[in-house]
């Protein structure tokens, strides 16, 4: 053999070597040679390569990390778009989803599911030509994505070339799967950059999704990404099943997760969503619930996809979640009304996707009923979006000389001495001028269900009455008199004081419901303001209105009627709201909206979950527009507006012979 092409063939046999040591390493988890012996045979290959870089394959691992630094990261189109799923949280949904495959199929026989883990991170999507990597890119909104090539390569357990042996490779395919952190690799992590006084991560999946867009692959290579894939695409090959195509992917070299099962009915698939809701916890990795797709991809392609996610598939959520962590220390808050609240102040600890280190402990019966003290180790839960809460307290673990905690006798802010009201939990700060409750109301009127005033969130509010420039919420509109002031202030250019007087002018087209809301009155959300609003449809008659009259508003109760008069009958609120109507806020519903009425008389309900709006958003609309929303249908319903996985609501309009929209064609009517 002439000595080029032994030396070819060197470098071809050091890549299958390593190749395959790689797999073993990253993949299986069960090396078969030492540290040293793999180093040496990847220092031969470097080497060569070095010394001959005309045979350098793009599958060699020395190529994973490339040295250029990536300026920006493309957006790349999805040759299929890459999309969501819809969420069920109980065994009745997936039974319901269960029910609709079998009508939509029109079969009565049992539908085989596979059940897989959902795990927690990244998606992404990666493409491979005549069995190489090619390109590798994140999901984006499910249509573009940010093409991550480059960083994406650096992940070990992602095969450059894939296996061919015994296969026939497609030339052109596409794997899908999530690129995640193992829990303890992500702690390490987030130590060694608390070390180096950077910036903690939250939770793994932030992780994994900030270091996909480093644009230095170098840096990619030195933090533990791993993948698990799960999806495969092929215009070439006609694929059976999901299960099986789990197998292939395995088989030509992937990383698959390893829990993923057949079943061969719901049932199956129920009994193995109960198992995981357990057993998730000793996972290394993070996983916030179960996908279930229906197993043969032909009746995939039956079922079709509806326009953010497949017909075929559901993801079923965990419920809570539970972790034991330490009770450092009790802090009282002050909130807008003056409640003083406790607070837990928590050893930091990864929950459900985020790192908690504080918990609200409601109130003095609360830490009584539960017996929590200082040193205490407590159980904290947290299911989806909820927020974290203690549930117990773990009396085994309680230091032998605690103690219960005491209340407070004085507002730990201003220091006032605090009111005990009888018959009430709550303890009150009642000192007016109180700054906490100064920045809570003035928060409160900035944020964004009330006056929306972008850039006035509670780090300004917080400065601003600090340094007196707010003093009551109304002082808001007369800031622009003191622009000089505030351009000076450290934090701030010209620009984005600017952009923040704007945004307070801006705030002044706000609805009459939103500004009676934002007055931040006891009782007195947003959904009961906007029925005071659209009862009453003037401040100076809500003013007059007496306790019995509030009452007799449908949903209004004797607390809520008592809070508003109590309210009106402060001067110092009076006073705030004639500041206000003077700068220009309404205190009226405006004429033109009443004119814009094209729903009014109809009533709608609402179904199913839709694509542009949540429910609330839609409500919303419907009732800008004159028209009202119910929650149950009936022959006095106008129009279901159904969403997808409509349930009994769409059946019983159907039955009834009640209008059913879709939401484009709600979106029609909207104009
Ligand atoms: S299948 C159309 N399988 O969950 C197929 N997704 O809300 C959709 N995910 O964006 C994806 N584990 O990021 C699938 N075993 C799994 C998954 C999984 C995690 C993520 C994925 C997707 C999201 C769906």
């Amino acid at each position: 053999m002439p000595q080029n092409d032994k030396i070819k063939k060197r470098i071809s046999d050091l890549i299958d070597q390593i190749r395959t040591h790689d797999y073993n390493y990253y993949i299986l988890a069960e090396s078969k040679i030492s540290d040293y012996e793999y180093d040496l045979l990847y220092q031969e290959l470097k080497q060569l390569e070095t010394e001959y870089p005309e045979f350098i394959k793009p599958d060699s691992p020395t190529q994973r990390v490339g040295s250029d630094l990536t300026k920006d990261f493309p957006s790349v189109q999805h040759t299929t778009p890459m999309l969501s799923l819809s969420n069920s949280y109980d065994e009745q949904d997936l039974y319901d989803f269960d029910k609709r495959i079998k009508n939509m199929l029109k079969t009565s026989d049992e539908i085989e599911y596979v059940a897989e883990l959902k795990i927690d991170g990244v998606s992404l999507s990666i493409k491979y030509e005549n069995g190489f990597f090619s390109k590798a890119a994140t999901r984006g909104d499910g249509f573009f994505g940010e093409e991550v090539t480059n960083n994406v390569k650096t992940i070990k357990s992602i095969p450059l070339k894939v296996n061919s042996k015994n296969h026939k490779i497609p030339a052109t395919f596409e794997v899908r799967g999530e690129v995640y952190m193992e829990i303890e690799e992500f702690k390490k992590f987030n130590e060694i950059r608390a070390i180096e006084g950077l910036k903690l991560f939250a939770n793994p999946r932030n992780s994994s999704a900030g270091t996909l867009k480093l644009q230095d692959p170098k840096q990619v290579a030195k933090r533990p990404l791993d993948i698990f894939v799960y999806y495969l695409l092929s215009e070439e090959r006609k694929f059976d099943s999901q299960f099986s195509n789990l197998e292939y992917l395995k088989e030509i070299g992937f990383k698959i997760n390893p829990h993923s099962k057949l079943c061969k009915n719901i049932d199956e698939v129920i009994e193995f969503c109960r198992y995981w809701n357990k057993g998730r916890a000793k996972l290394p990795y993070e996983t916030d619930g179960i996908v279930v797709k229906v197993n043969k991809i032909n009746l995939q392609e039956k079922l079709g996809n509806i326009a953010k996610s497949p017909r075929w598939a559901i993801a079923y959520k965990f419920a809570a979640q539970k972790t034991i962590t330490k009770l450092l220390d009790i802090t009282w808050q002050v909130g807008r009304t003056g409640a003083v609240t406790p607070v837990a102040e928590l050893e930091p600890v990864l929950l459900a996707g985020s790192t908690i280190s504080r918990a609200t402990l409601h109130n003095r019966d609360e830490i009584q009923r539960k017996d929590v003290r200082i040193g205490d180790s407590v159980y904290l839960e947290k299911g989806g979006d909820v927020i974290p809460k203690i549930v117990e307290v773990e009396l085994s673990k309680r230091p032998a000389d605690s103690k219960p905690t005491e209340m407070p006798q004085k507002c730990p802010v201003c220091g006032n001495k605090l009111f005990f009201p009888e018959n009430e939990v709550a303890v009150y700060c009642v000192n007016i001028e109180c700054p906490a409750q100064i920045k809570g109301q003035i928060e409160h009127f900035a944020s964004r269900g009330a006056m929306d005033i972008e850039g006035l969130g509670k780090s300004l509010v917080d400065l601003f009455v600090d340094m007196k420039f707010l003093n009551s919420y109304t002082d808001i509109y007369f800031l622009k008199n003191i622009r000089n002031k505030l351009i000076t202030l450290e934090r701030f250019g010209e620009k984005s004081i600017d952009n923040l007087l704007n945004a307070i002018e801006k705030s002044k087209e706000r609805t009459f419901d939103k500004v009676l809301f934002a007055l931040g009155i006891r009782f007195v959300g947003a959904g009961v303001a906007k029925k005071l609003a659209n009862e009453f449809k003037d401040i100076d008659v809500i003013k007059k209105t007496s306790v019995d009259k509030f009452e007799q508003v449908n949903e209004i109760g004797p607390s809520i009627a008592k809070s508003l008069v109590s309210f009106f009958s402060n001067s110092k609120n009076n006073e705030n709201i004639e500041k206000l109507k003077q700068v220009g806020l309404n205190f009226k519903i405006e004429a033109s909206k009443k004119e814009n009425n094209i729903f009014s008389g109809f009533t709608f309900v609402l179904t199913g979950t839709l694509a542009k709006f949540t429910r609330e958003e839609a409500k919303q609309i419907i009732e800008d527009l004159g028209g009202k929303v119910t929650s149950s249908v009936s022959a006095k319903t106008t129009y279901v507006l159904a969403g997808e996985n409509a349930g009994s609501k769409l059946d019983k309009a159907k039955n009834l012979g009640v209008q059913i929209l879709n939401e484009e064609q709600f979106i029609k009517r909207l104009g």
